[in-house]
C-alpha cells in the first residue's frame, strides 16, 4: 500500500515543539507504566461522601516498545478502556507512573501535555459517537491542526485530503458529513484524525468491535499497513483474542483491573500459561477446515466477572478458576516472567512444570468450576492454541507482503505530499481537560470520544448520524484483504 511519507520526524514539528525521532530504535521502550491505578470514587448522600471505589485499573505494569503492537484483551469491564485513557492521559491516575520516552508524564497538566498530544493519539471504539454529526469530515480531520496551531505545508485542506486518501477515503468527500459514511468509513475518518499529527503511539480502543465482521478485517489491515508505512507503535484493545492475533507482537490479558498474562504472541498462542488466557483461547474461532463441523468445546467459566468495587482476595480469578487452591484466596500472585517473553500471574500456571495443583487441595468452588472444564474442553483448548499458533506463524512473514494493493487508500495516496507535522489530535481538544474528568466522561467508555476532539462531537453525536448512512455508502468500502 502506497502511503505517502509524512514528516520523517527528525525535524521540528510546526508549532515549535521538538519532534521525537520517527526512526528511533525499534524495540526501545516508548511507554512505561508502573503500578498504574485508577479508582473511581463512589459517592453517596447529601455530602457526597466517598463510600467506595471502582477499582477499574488496580496496579498494572507493562511497557510498550517502539514499533510494536501490544494487544490488550479481556472481558467487558476489566479496565481496558480506562487503561487506554490513562496512558493517553485523558484520565488522571489514582496512583502509579506513566513514562513516555523516559519522561514522567503521570501528572503533567494541560500545558505540559500539549506537545505530547501530538505523539500520543487515540482511536475510539465507536465510530458512530466519536464524530460530531454537525461537522464535515474536513472540519473533523482538521481539528487537530487547529487545536495545536499547526499549519501544514500546502495548507490544511490539502493535508486533510491527503490523510483521507491515506486511510482509503475519497478526498473529494471533504465536505460530507459523518452520516453519509458507513461504520467502517467512519472508523477510517477517526483513524485519519488520529494520524493527523504524525503520532508515535496510537492507542486504539476496540477499533473494530462496533463494525460489521466483514469490515473488521479491512480496518485491522489498514492499521497494520499504516504501522508499516509510518512506523507507528500501537496499543490495540479488544474483547477477545481473535482480533488482536493478526496484528499483535505481544499480548496482555487483563482481568478485573490486573494483567494476568503478558507474553509474546506466539508464546501466548502456543502455550498459554494463565488459566484465564486458556479460557479466552478456547473461544478463538479457527478457520480450520479439518475441524469444520466438529463440535467446539469452550472452557466455560463459572459465574460472572466479580465486581471491581470489591474484587476477590488473593488471585482475583480464584472465584472462577478450576485450579484454585487455598493460597489463591489469600495471596495475590505477582506478574512474573516464568519464561523469556512470558509473564504470568498465577500460583499454578498451565504448561509449566512443578506448579500443577494436583498435590494440593482444590477449593470447593474450584471443583465446581472444574466440572465446567471437561477434559474434552481442555484438549480442545490445546488444539485451538496449536491451530492458532500455526496460523499465526504461517501468516507472519506473509503479512506485510500481502498488504499491498487492495486498499483504495493506495490510489489517491500517492499524490500526497508531506504531512509533515500534522496535527493535533482529536482528543486533544478537550484534551487537557478531558483528563481529570473521572467521572463524567469516563464512563462512557467509548464515548471517550468525548474527548473527541472536534468539539462537542462526543456527545450525542451519533444519533442522527447512525441512520441510514451506512447502508448506502457501504459499497465504498474497500475489498477485504485476504488476511
Ligand atoms: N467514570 C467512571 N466512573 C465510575 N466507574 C467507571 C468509570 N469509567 C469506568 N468505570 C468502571 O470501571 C470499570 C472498567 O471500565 P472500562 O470501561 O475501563 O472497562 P472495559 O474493559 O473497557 O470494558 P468494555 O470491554 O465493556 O469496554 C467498569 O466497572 C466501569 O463500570
Ligand atoms: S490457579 Fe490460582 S493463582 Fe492461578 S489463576 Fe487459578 S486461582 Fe489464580
Ligand atoms: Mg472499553
Amino acid at each position: 500500500m502506497a502511503i505517502p511519507a509524512q514528516s520523517d520526524g527528525t525535524q521540528e514539528k510546526a508549532g515549535g515543539t521538538a519532534t521525537l525521532t520517527k526512526g528511533a530504535a525499534p524495540g526501545e521502550t516508548l511507554l512505561k507504566v508502573t503500578g498504574l491505578q485508577k479508582h473511581f470514587p463512589i459517592k453517596k448522600g447529601l455530602l457526597q461522601r466517598q463510600v467506595g471505589a471502582v477499582r477499574a485499573v488496580d496496579g498494572i505494569d507493562f511497557e510498550v516498545r517502539s514499533g510494536e503492537t501490544l494487544g490488550v484483551v479481556g472481558e467487558s469491564g476489566c479496565g481496558k478502556s480506562t487503561m487506554g485513557r490513562l496512558i493517553t492521559r485523558l484520565l488522571e491516575p489514582t496512583a502509579g507512573k506513566v513514562e513516555f520516552q523516559g519522561k514522567d508524564i503521570t501528572h503533567l497538566g494541560v500545558g505540559g501535555m500539549r506537545p505530547l498530544r501530538r505523539d500520543v493519539q487515540m482511536i475510539f471504539q465507536d465510530p458512530y459517537s466519536s464524530l460530531n454529526p454537525r461537522h464535515t469530515i474536513g472540519t473533523i480531520v482538521s481539528a487537530p491542526f487547529k487545536l495545536q496551531g499547526v499549519q501544514p505545508e500546502g495548507g490544511v485542506k490539502k493535508e486533510v485530503q491527503r490523510l483521507l486518501s491515506v486511510v482509503g477515503l475519497n478526498p473529494e468527500h471533504y465536505n460530507r458529513y459523518p452520516h453519509e459514511f458507513s461504520g467502517g468509513q467512519r472508523q477510517r475518518i477517526g483513524i485519519a484524525r488520529a494520524l493527523a499529527l504524525n503520532p508515535r503511539l496510537v492507542v486504539a480502543d476496540e477499533p473494530v468491535s462496533a463494525l460489521d465482521v466483514s469490515i473488521q478485517a479491512q480496518v485491522v489491515n489498514l492499521l497494520d499497513d499504516l504501522q508499516d508505512e509510518l512506523g507507528l507503535t500501537y496499543v490495540i484493545i479488544a474483547h477477545d483474542l481473535s482480533v488482536v492475533r493478526h496484528v499483535s507482537d505481544r499480548i496482555a490479558v487483563m482481568y478485573l483491573g490486573k494483567i494476568m498474562e503478558l507474553a509474546d504472541r506466539d508464546l501466548l498462542y502456543k502455550s498459554p500459561m494463565h488459566p484465564y488466557t486458556k479460557a479466552l483461547m478456547s473461544a478463538v474461532p479457527i478457520p480450520d477446515p479439518a475441524r469444520r463441523g466438529a463440535k467446539s468445546e469452550r472452557i466455560l467459566l463459572k459465574g460472572d466477572v466479580p465486581s471491581p468495587i470489591s474484587p476477590p482476595s488473593g488471585c482475583r480469578f480464584h472465584t472462577r478458576c478450576w485450579k484454585a487452591t487455598q493460597i489463591c484466596t489469600t495471596t495475590e500472585p505477582p506478574l512474573k516472567e516464568l519464561r523469556p517473553g512470558q509473564q504470568v500471574a498465577c500460583h499454578h500456571p498451565e504448561n509449566f512444570e512443578d506448579q500443577a495443583p494436583q498435590d494440593v487441595v482444590l477449593l470447593t468452588a474450584a471443583k465446581e468450576a472444574a466440572e465446567l472444564v471437561s477434559e474434552d474442553a481442555l484438549a480442545e483448548s490445546a488444539a485451538t492454541s496449536a491451530a492458532v499458533a500455526a496460523e499465526v506463524e504461517a501468516e507472519s512473514p506473509a503479512d506485510t507482503a500481502s498488504d499491498g494493493g487492495d486498499e483504495p487508500a493506495a490510489e489517491g495516496a500517492d499524490d500526497g505530499e508531506n504531512a509533515g507535522d500534522g496535527a493535533g489530535n482529536a482528543e486533544e481538544g478537550d484534551s487537557g481537560n478531558a483528563e481529570e474528568s473521572d467521572s463524567g466522561s469516563a464512563d462512557g467508555s467509548d464515548s471517550g470520544s468525548a474527548d473527541g476532539s472536534d468539539s462537542g462531537s462526543a456527545d450525542g453525536s451519533d444519533s442522527g448520524s447512525a441512520d441510514g448512512s451506512d447502508s448506502g455508502s457501504a459499497d465504498e468500502e474497500p475489498p477485504a484483504k485476504g488476511k
